[in-house]
């Protein structure tokens, strides 16, 4: 949450932060602001609530006379609601300094008393203002930025990414972090800060990701990193996989119409290198070593929202191959229950950002637990992942749009591919079967692009039924996840009451909830490769059409037993059982995508959310 990026350096600062912003704004919408030292040397800031636009329009009309260092942020509220006076940066030392944050200062009533008795009036409800009031004292006190945000960030609980600049050190951007995310950008004789590579990516693909409780200090030639002593810290730079073309819209009408599309390349690129002839073979997990994968006799699957969803299909497929009990909990659940868990238990996070931080700290209670982790992540050198003792990356690209869409169906790939290469190390998967299993990862992405047509009936479908003020999901099996992302992907980005049900489960209950004329889209499983569970779920499908509901049937091609009872059909591409999710959810994101724009909503960036959860 919030996107955060810093520059030092002699180009067009506004522009360069600018640039950053647009590319972190799916962090937060709520506002924005940046703050440059001009040319008569002061700090100058213009900030605005709503979304990026509403800045630009204000840089339009009043510009700034940036000289090479500047902080930009993009905000989504946590302490005060956004309006101008809230929105960063905010202001210290007699406005000689400006500072932006993500995160939450748990202890910032504390901290607020002193600023009170220095006789410092704020003017914001944030935390923020209070540490920059804060650092204003302490640089009046040591006279240099960089002891006095030392001194600040120790004292200060909860969860930061801060960015400091003062009118005293022209060239200087400093910055630290604390279960926040950071990284830097290398430029020739400019740096960058960011939230995310995102920020910096269209000039630089050279990067460093800041450590945890660590002080990252950049000037156009330089960059320092220091613990919160200040003693120096070493660190690597790495190159961000993915240049900046990757993260724009291109010609798409929303990043998620883009990311849908992009699907069939997630599938591949999460693949690629990890078929080994007919079987799987994952160089990561084999670092971690056979014998600790032989050992496992319990997994937990820890993640949030859409993440969880892919868990939970992952499960089932590791289940199958692994024979190893496999449970999935949502990460903030997780270390409150106080989990069983022993030298045994694998867990496995699944995080499309790496930083969601729900996530993130249930990682870290099973690490202190002596518990092995592993990671499956699509960002690269993000905080979840290199705290992991393993990381299988996705390779989905950089995902932008808030709702996840690529990200899923690259998590349930690798889920697979896992669930595969333990099987194998475990001598519970059998060659044949993972020959088929891999003949069918082979043939996977052109199955997705297939299911990716479906979208002009989806979209006709779609644009009848804009009206519609409930949508019903069912699935069976590894459907049931695809019928709760199916409703997830509808509450976020249409703003409809949607649920998501087990087909079985309807008669203990949610059968009640059908009434004439009520939308049903059932994930019917194949008759070929699931014949018990395609006739149970065609039962079902009687059973609320007898009651009034519309059925929406998501079949494989050649299905006719649900054409009687069905009043729409999509069909997807033949497969085996576990891997029709991976086809039944592309249309479900193209009616949700396809509702959201007949409501006039924005798609990619839904009201009250924002893409990474980086506060608990
Ligand atoms: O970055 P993560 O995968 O950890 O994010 C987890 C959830 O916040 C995320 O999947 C969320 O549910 C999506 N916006 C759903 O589309």
């Amino acid at each position: 949450m919030c996107g955060i990026v810093g520059y030092a350096g002699p180009n067009d600062t506004v522009g360069a932060l600018l640039d950053g912003l647009r590319r972190l704004e799916y962090r937060g919408y709520d506002s924005a602001g940046v703050a440059v030292l001009d040319a008569a040397g002061a700090v100058s800031v213009r900030k605005r609530s709503g979304k990026l636009a509403r800045l630009e329009e204000l840089l339009e009309a009043s510009p700034l006379s940036a000289t090479g260092t500047g902080i930009g942020h993009t905000r989504w509220a946590t302490h005060g609601g956004p309006t101008d006076v809230n929105a960063h940066p905010h202001l210290g030392d007699d406005g000689k300094l400006a500072l932006i944050h993500n995160g939450i200062v748990e202890n910032f009533a504390e901290l607020r008393e002193d600023v009170a008795a220095a006789g410092i009036e704020l003017l914001s409800e944030t935390d923020t203002e209070v540490v920059a009031a804060l650092l204003g004292i302490e640089v009046a006190r040591t006279g240099d930025l960089e002891t006095a945000f030392r001194a600040v960030v120790r004292r200060l609980e909860g969860t930061f990414t801060l960015l400091a600049m003062h009118r005293d050190e022209p060239g200087k951007v400093v910055a630290a972090r604390h279960h926040s995310p950071l990284v830097i950008g290398l430029g020739e004789g400019e740096n960058f800060l960011g939230s995310d590579v995102a920020a910096f990516v269209s000039s630089t693909r050279r990067a460093v990701a800041v450590a945890e409780d660590n002080i990252a200090i950049i000037t156009p030639d330089a960059v320092r990193i220091t613990d919160f002593a200040g003693d120096a810290v070493e660190f690597e730079e790495f190159e961000v996989q993915w240049d900046a073309e990757a993260a724009d819209k291109g010609g798409w009408s929303s990043f998620m119409a883009k990311e849908i599309n992009e699907q069939p390349d997630a599938v591949a690129n999460t693949i690629r290198g990890r078929l080994d002839g007919g079987r799987v073979d994952i160089p990561e997990l084999t670092e971690l070593g056979d014998d600790v994968l032989r050992d496992v006799d319990r997994i937990i699957i820890i993640a949030c929202g859409t993440a969880s969803y892919a868990g939970q299909v992952g499960a089932y497929a590791i289940e199958q191959w692994a024979r190893v009990p496999v449970e999935v909990q949502l990460s903030h659940e997780f270390r409150y229950r106080d989990p069983v868990l022993s030298d045994r238990t694998l867990i496995i996070s699944v995080s499309q950002s790496g930083e969601t931080m729900d996530t993130l700290m249930a990682v870290k209670y099973a690490i202190e637990r002596g518990v092995t982790t592993i990671s499956v992540c699509n960002t690269q050198s993000a905080t979840i992942p290199r705290e992991s003792d393993a990381a299988v990356y996705t390779h989905a690209g950089p995902e932008v749009a808030v709702a996840s869409t690529k990200a899923f169906i690259a998590q349930i790939t690798a889920l697979y591919l896992i669930g595969l290469h333990l099987g194998r190390v475990r001598g519970t998967l059998s060659e044949e079967d993972s020959a088929e299993a891999v003949a069918q990862f082979e043939a996977l992405p052109e199955k997705v692009r297939e299911a990716v047509d479906t979208h002009e009936q989806v979209a006709q479908l779609a644009h009848w039924m804009a009206d519609t003020r409930s949508v019903l999901f069912l699935g069976r099996h590894v459907g049931f996840p695809i019928a709760l992302e199916g409703a997830l992907k509808l509450k976020e980005i249409a703003y409809i009451h949607a649920e998501g049900f087990a087909a079985g489960e309807l008669k203990h209950g949610p059968i009640a909830l059908i009434d004439h004329g009520q939308p049903v889209f059932v994930l019917v499983p194949s008759p070929r490769t699931s014949p018990l569970m395609h006739s149970k779920v065609v039962s079902n499908i009687q059973e609320i059409r007898a009651r009034g509901a519309r059925v929406i049937a998501v079949v494989e091609k050649g299905d006719t037993a649900v054409l009687p009872y069905a009043d729409d059909v999509i069909r997807i591409p033949l497969s085996d059982s576990l891997f029709d999710p991976l086809l039944q959810v592309v249309p479900l994101q193209w009616f949700a995508l396809e509702l959201s724009t007949a409501k006039g909503l924005d798609v990619d960036q839904p009201r009250n959310l924002a893409k990474s959860v980086t506060v608990e």
